[in-house]
């Protein structure tokens, strides 16, 4: 197995790369790619960048020019159910592009000629890195995220979801937009701007991927506040214990 580890942002994945035994990193298509061990597994990290494209773009690399047999697309979301707040995480079960609309050549929300427009992950990574989440949150987040910082987000108990991921090229951040998104997609847990793209690479290409998402704000219009506060504090420190927890079980 190799794992390649995708996140949009720097502070999505901060610390894994530092974490690498034997590191070496090869820069192709604008993007640093760090291959090495990672907690004993065989690993390759990425920055994607945001969207759809840059996600796609990222995700065919690391199966064709880097032989990754397995991805895992670690980053933050808006909310995209009242059920849903900061500071839980979302590991998808499947992904649909929202703004994919071919209609009426074909129906909404298919990807054109694929057949598909809920992109399933695997279940048997999901399932794994869910587990991850759990000893995460049991062992391992009252020590990652003190209580200053629980205070600020307003964080009591985390909780993890299991479901629908929507992802588009806009960045969620006014009510009425949700609505719209949530209108069409029932169950829509989160929105974000690459999960479903890797997805569609990851089916096109037969590679067995998850994404896990945690809450960084409600996709209102408080959202790029949020998520910048997010980011910048406590986001990194998610990714890494979930993926170090993954790795070591
Ligand atoms: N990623 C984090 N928050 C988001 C939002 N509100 N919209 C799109 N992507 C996001």
């Amino acid at each position: 197995m190799r794992l390649g580890i995708i996140s949009a942002l720097h502070e999505e994945q901060q610390g894994l790369v530092d974490a690498m035994e034997g590191a070496s990193t090869l820069i192709h298509g604008m993007r640093d790619y760090t291959h090495g061990k990672l907690f004993g597994i065989d690993a390759v990290c990425v920055l994607s960048r945001i969207g759809k494209v840059a996600a796609a773009t990222t995700a065919t690399m690391l199966v064709e020019k880097f032989g990754v047999t397995h991805i895992l697309f670690t980053g933050v979301a808006g909310a995209g159910d009242s059920g849903v707040q900061v500071g839980d995480i979302v590991v998808a079960e499947s992904l649909v592009q929202y703004d994919m609309d071919a209609s009426p050549l074909f129906p909404r929300f298919e990807v054109p000629l694929t057949g598909q427009s809920h992109f399933t992950s695997d279940s048997h990574l999901s399932n794994e890195v869910a587990s991850a989440v759990h000893h995460f949150l049991d062992r391992d987040f009252d020590k990652a995220i003190d209580a200053a910082e629980r205070q600020v987000f307003r964080l009591k108990r985390p909780r993890v979801h299991r479901g629908l991921i929507g992802s588009g090229d806009r960045f969620v951040s006014c009510r009425t937009h949700l609505s719209e998104i949530n209108a069409g997609l029932p169950g829509l847990l989160a929105v974000e701007m690459e999960g479903a793209a890797v997805a569609q690479v990851c089916f096109e290409l037969g590679v067995p991927f998850a994404v896990i998402r945690t809450i960084s704000d409600n996709a209102n219009e408080d959202a790029a506040t949020d998520f910048m506060r997010f980011v910048k504090s406590v986001a990194a420190r998610y990714a890494f214990h979930i993926v170090k927890r993954y790795c070591l079980t």
